[in-house]
C-alpha cells in the first residue's frame, strides 16, 4: 500500500499525556516525556501515537475542555515541545495525531467569556443559546450524558447556554459559519505543523437541532443503554447535518500531501450509524466502533459486531478497532476479570481483524482500572457520581515502568496526579521476559506488519464451535480465539501455527484441525480451510 495509506495498515497507540511519563517532577506527565518514550514506540512497533488533548485547558474534564486551540498547556509543554515530537517521531517514521475538541470550548475560552457578556456581543452567536420557558423552565428536555441537564442559566443575560457535557463546557454554535471558519483555521494551525492527523472529539454530536427540540423518551423498545438514560438523543447529537461538516474537513484534510486522517469519535451504539460517517469515502477515514467496546466478551457476540460492521462499512471505508480508552473500564478488568489468558485472546482478536488497531496505553502490560478512592478522584464524572458508578479515574492512572517509586513515571517520593497501581506489573521487567503479554504484543504487531494478509487482506469468519470465533484473513492466515475455560477444536484448518497465546505452539503443524486449550488463540497459515458461515 502507498505511504499515503499508513493509516490503513499501521498500528495506532493512544497515550492519555498526563499519565505517560513526567520529566519534570511535578507528578503530571508531559511532551518532554512522551518524547523520551519515542524509542519505547518504536520497539513496540507502532505506527502512530494519538495524543488526548493537549491544549490549553482548566482542566473542568482533563483537556476536554479547551480554552486555546492553537497552544500547548503548560503543564505539557510548549508548541515547541510539540514539534521536537513531530521531529523526532517522524525520524523514528511514527506520525503523531492529536485530539481535537469541536463540539464545545471551555468557559474560560475567550470567546465564550465574550459570548457571555451580553445578547449583543460579537461571539454571542458562536454558542447555543435559549430563552427559558414561560415558567422559567429549561429550554426543552434534553440530558447530558454526564447527568443532569444540558442547559445553565446565564445570569446576566436571562438565557440558558447549552453544555451537552459539564456546565464548564459550553456548546459551540455549528450552524455559524465563523465557527467552521475558525477551527478550519485550527486544523491547518497543526496539519502545517506536520501533524498527521487528528481524533475529533464527539464527532457524532456536534451539530444540534435548529429548533431545539425535545428528545423523544425512552420506551421499552429501545436499547438498554437509552432506557437508562431515558430519552434518545437525536436531537442534541447525531444531526444529519454532522455529515456536511465532516466532509468539510475531509476536503481539508484531503487538500494535504500527504493527505491527513481523520478518526471520529462516533460515540453512536449501532454498527449502522457508525457505518454513515464514513459517508462515500468523503467524511471519516476511521470511525470507532463503540458498539464492540462495549459487548460482552463473548465469541458469538463479537463475530457478531464484526459480521455487522463488516457489512455497514462502504468499500470506500475502513474499520478501526480498539478495546480501552480513556473513557471505558481497561479491557483488562472489563473483559478479562484480570485474567491475562483472556487478556491475550482480546489483543489476537485486536490485531488481527480486518481494520486499524488502536492500543490504549498499558494495555501490553495488562494494565487492570486501578480503583481510586475518593479523596484521590479527579474525574469531574468520579466526584459527581461517587461512589457510583464509578467514573474514569480508574483507566487513567500513571503507566507502569518500572517496579520502583513513582513507577518509572515520576520522581520517587513524589505524589503523582492519580495514585499508581501495582508496579510488579510493569514496561522493565515484562521487555526482559519473552513469555510476558508486552512482547506477545510486540510480536503480534510485527507478524501483522510482515502479512498482507493481516494487514490488508478480507475478513471471512469460519465455521467454529460455541464459545470460539474463528475468521480467514486473504489466501492463507486464520485466527481463532478460544473464549471459554474448555478444551475446543476448530475443524479443517490445516498448516501451521504462527503465533499462539502461550507461545509455547509456535511452528506447530496442523493435521486434524486446531484445538485450542481454555482461552487461547493463535493465528495460524493455513491454506485450506472449512467453508466460511458467511
Ligand atoms: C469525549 C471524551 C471524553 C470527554 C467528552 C467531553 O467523549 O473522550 O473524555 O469527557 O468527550 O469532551
Ligand atoms: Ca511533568
Amino acid at each position: 500500500m502507498s505511504a499515503a495509506a499508513w493509516w490503513r495498515d499501521g498500528v495506532i497507540y493512544q497515550v492519555y499525556p498526563r499519565s505517560f511519563q513526567d520529566s519534570n517532577g511535578d507528578g503530571i506527565g508531559d511532551l518532554p516525556g512522551v518524547i523520551r518514550r519515542l524509542d519505547y514506540f518504536q520497539w513496540l512497533g507502532v505506527d502512530a501515537v494519538w495524543l488526548s488533548p493537549i491544549t490549553v485547558s482548566p482542566d473542568a474534564d482533563f483537556g476536554y475542555d479547551v480554552a486555546d486551540y492553537c497552544n500547548v498547556q503548560p503543564a505539557f509543554g510548549t508548541l515547541a515541545d510539540i514539534d521536537r515530537l513531530v521531529r523526532e517521531a517522524d525520524q523514528r517514521g511514527i506520525k503523531v495525531v492529536l485530539d481535537i475538541v469541536p463540539n464545545h470550548t471551555s468557559d474560560r475560552h475567550p470567546w465564550f467569556i465574550e459570548a457571555r457578556s451580553g445578547r449583543a456581543a460579537r461571539h454571542r452567536d458562536w454558542y447555543v443559546w435559549a430563552d427559558p420557558k414561560a415558567d422559567g423552565g429549561y429550554p426543552n428536555n434534553w440530558l447530558s450524558p454526564f447527568g443532569g441537564p444540558t442547559w445553565t442559566l446565564d445570569e446576566r443575560s436571562g438565557q440558558y447556554y447549552l453544555h451537552n457535557f459539564l456546565p464548564q463546557q459550553p456548546d459551540l454554535n455549528w450552524w455559524n459559519p465563523e465557527v467552521k471558519d475558525a477551527f478550519d483555521a485550527i486544523y491547518r494551525f497543526w496539519f502545517d505543523r506536520g501533524i498527521a492527523g487528528f481524533r475529533i472529539d464527539v464527532a457524532h454530536g456536534i451539530v444540534k437541532d435548529l429548533h431545539l427540540r425535545d428528545n423523544p423518551v425512552a420506551t421499552d423498545e429501545d436499547p438498554p443503554h437509552v432506557r437508562a438514560h431515558g430519552q434518545r438523543n437525536i436531537y442534541n447529537m447525531e444531526r444529519p447535518e454532522v455529515h456536511d461538516v465532516l466532509r468539510h474537513w475531509r476536503t481539508l484534510a484531503d487538500g494535504y500531501d500527504p493527505r491527513r486522517i481523520l478518526l471520529g469519535e462516533t460515540y453512536v451504539l449501532d454498527v449502522r450509524t457508525m457505518g454513515r460517517f464514513y459517508g462515500a469515502g468523503d467524511e471519516l477515514h476511521l470511525a470507532f466502533n463503540f458498539t464492540y467496546v462495549h459487548a460482552p466478551f463473548k465469541a458469538s457476540v463479537l463475530a457478531e459486531v464484526v459480521a455487522e460492521s463488516e457489512l455497514v462499512i462502504p468499500d470506500v471505508g475502513w474499520p478501526v478497532w480498539t478495546v480501552s480508552n480513556h473513557d471505558v473500564s481497561r479491557v483488562m478488568s472489563r473483559w478479562c476479570q484480570g485474567d491475562e489468558r483472556k487478556l491475550r485472546t482480546a489483543l489476537l482478536s485486536l490485531l488481527a481483524l480486518r481494520g486499524t488497531p488502536v492500543l490504549y496505553y498499558g494495555d501490553e502490560i495488562g494494565m487492570p482500572d486501578n480503583l481510586v478512592r475518593q479523596e484521590d478522584l479527579q474525574d469531574p464524572l468520579g466526584k459527581r457520581h461517587w461512589p457510583a458508578p464509578r467514573g474514569r479515574d480508574p483507566e487513567r492512572t500513571p503507566m507502569q515502568w518500572r517496579n520502583v517509586n513513582g513507577g518509572g513515571f515520576t520522581n520517587a517520593g513524589l505524589k503523582p496526579w492519580l495514585p499508581i497501581g501495582d508496579t510488579a506489573r510493569n514496561v522493565e521487567d515484562q521487555q526482559a521476559d519473552p513469555g510476558s503479554t508486552l512482547n506477545f504484543v510486540r510480536d503480534l504487531i510485527a507478524l501483522r506488519r510482515a502479512s498482507p494478509d493481516l494487514q490488508s487482506s478480507q475478513y471471512r469468519q469460519l465455521k467454529s464451535p460455541p464459545n470460539a470465533w474463528a475468521w480467514q484473513r486473504g489466501a492463507a492466515t486464520v485466527a481463532a480465539v478460544n473464549l471459554s475455560g474448555r478444551r475446543l477444536r476448530i475443524p479443517e484448518v490445516a498448516g501451521r501455527i504462527l503465533i499462539s497465546t502461550t507461545r509455547s505452539r509456535a511452528g506447530e503443524r496442523l493435521a486434524d484441525g486446531l484445538t485450542l486449550g481454555a482461552w487461547e488463540g493463535a493465528i495460524c497459515f493455513s491454506a485450506s480451510t472449512s467453508a466460511p458461515v458467511r
